[in-house]
């Protein structure tokens, strides 16, 4: 109906100057007016130009006082002419329409308030803001200053309105004729293909949406958990044990605990800004520590190694977070570890770590407790003690058990704590923040899980591949 309206009245007219009296003068929807003009201006039946005008709309207040008179009428009408206290006044009125009615008629000068008593200085007044707002809702003119007062008061708001005028396009007609939007195998049939008039291409119309791949919400959570970068095995002294406040006399960087590299031995480069904070903290302290009061030697943490822990690349990690604006992290990593060990049963030289860590403002050791309780009970070890111990990272420090059924015995199984101080500070993370880390070898609950008890047939090169062929699959647990 809004199609043959726009289209029979462009026949015997030239211009639809104003959609909005169009359609009002016919009953229709503008809304529907519109979608008609957008759809034949696509086609080119018509060509439509823009019109917009800004209108004035009542609030929901306004919308009140045109409906009920305003505060200051209403409150002009409840003082009788011989006067009335405030305490009646302020009864048989609403808080609102008390409040803003004394205001609006003492300013007025309508009435006079007294130390108790309320009268009238005028025998009669007019709503000039209910008629002004009655004005605007049948969308009268209203003088400039009367809008503006409104304005001021919150009792209207602007709207843009939008609508076109109209005029015929290129492609007129006074009926849309149906366009083929295919080409059918009975139009070619019937031959009558060449007549039909077909569809243009829309090559800017929106595609089918594609059927890409998503994630599964457990797959989101698990991604909290960032995966460090665990893919350098060959790493420089100072991350594995300087950045880590180890001091270079300790016994692990020894080359019977570790291995170091003869080439290339030494690395290229180091943030030396940082190398400098980490100097002083060994030597001197501060952050509230009293250091080692040793000569750090840089030579020392230029020495590379075959890293002796991933806790190397977690140091490299928190360095580069504490390069940003702090946000609160969950790292994880599981990688290759070297350690010149002698090799037993229980030890290789080398092996695998696991090792998380959550960095946040706030953090305690009850969260570590916590969140290893967590960690643990889904590998299928729910029961488990802490030992106190020691790392030159972490303070406190703590050893985890877990009571092994099998056994009837506590196990070791890794070993965690909070990162010192002396550690994150020269790192130039927050004071405030807190990292909560722990380790554990892959190899251990492995074992266990298998029933291995030489670590040699399960990792190296004594491995029976058909053991690993055989091998059913153990959910992990002990
Ligand atoms: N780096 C420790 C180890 O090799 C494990 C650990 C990681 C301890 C993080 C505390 C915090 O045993």
């Amino acid at each position: 109906m809004a199609e043959e309206a726009v289209l029979g009245y462009l026949e015997n007219n030239t211009e639809i100057s104003d959609s909005g009296t169009f359609a009002e003068e016919r009953g229709i929807n503008h809304d529907e007016i519109v979608n008609i003009i957008k759809s034949l201006n696509g086609f080119r039946l018509v060509d439509a130009q823009d019109i917009k005008r800004e209108r004035w709309v009542l609030t929901n207040e306004g919308k009140t006082y045109a409906e009920d008179g305003s505060p200051e009428v209403q409150l002009f009408l409840a003082v009788p002419p011989e006067g009335i206290t405030r305490e009646e006044l302020q009864k048989k009125l609403k808080p609102t329409v008390y409040q803003i009615g004394c205001q609006q008629a003492i300013k007025n000068k309508w009435i006079e308030m007294g130390k108790s008593q309320v009268s009238r200085k005028l025998q009669h007044v007019d709503d000039r803001v209910r008629d002004a707002l009655i004005q605007i809702q049948n969308g009268e003119a209203v003088s400039p200053d009367d809008i503006n007062a409104l304005k001021r008061r919150k009792l209207i708001t602007s709207q843009i309105w939008k609508g076109y005028s109209v005029t015929k396009g290129p492609k007129y007609a006074p009926k849309r004729k149906k366009v083929a939007t295919d080409l059918t195998r009975e139009n070619l049939q019937r031959g009558d293909w060449k007549e039909v008039e077909f569809k243009e291409y829309n090559f800017l119309a929106k595609g089918q949406p594609t059927e890409g791949g998503c994630l599964h919400p457990l797959l989101k959570a698990w991604l909290q958990f960032e995966e460090m970068p665990t893919n350098n095995f060959v790493e420089s002294s100072f991350w594995n044990f300087d950045a880590l406040f180890q001091p270079q006399q300790h016994p692990a960087r020894d080359s019977h605990d570790t291995f170091f590299l003869k080439e290339p031995s030494t690395t290229r480069t180091l943030p030396e800004d940082y190398v400098e904070r980490v100097k002083r903290v060994h030597e001197s302290g501060g952050y509230g520590s009293r250091g080692y009061g040793y000569e750090w030697k840089r030579d020392e943490a230029n020495k590379n190694l075959l890293r002796t822990h991933t806790t190397a690349v977690s140091s490299r990690m928190l360095y580069a977070l504490a390069q940003g604006p702090f946000a609160p992290k969950s790292y994880y990593s599981i990688d290759r570890v070297f350690r010149n060990e002698a090799v037993d049963r229980t030890h290789l030289a080398e092996f695998h770590q696991i090792e998380g860590l959550i960095c946040d403002r706030g953090l305690t050791l009850g969260h570590l407790i916590g969140v290893l309780h967590d960690f643990f009970s889904r590998l299928g070890m729910s029961k488990l003690k802490f030992k106190p111990a020691y790392n030159p990272y972490t303070e406190p420090s703590m050893e985890i058990f877990s009571y092994h059924e099998g056994l009837q015995k506590w196990v070791e199984i890794g070993n965690s704590g909070m990162f010192r101080p002396e550690m994150l500070l020269p790192m130039g993370l927050p004071e405030d923040v807190q990292v909560i880390a722990w380790g554990l070898s892959l190899e251990r609950p492995t074992m266990i899980l298998y029933g291995i008890d030489n670590i040699r047939d399960l990792f190296g090169h004594k491995v029976d591949l058909s053991l690993i062929k055989r091998n059913p699959v153990c959910s992990i647990g002990l």
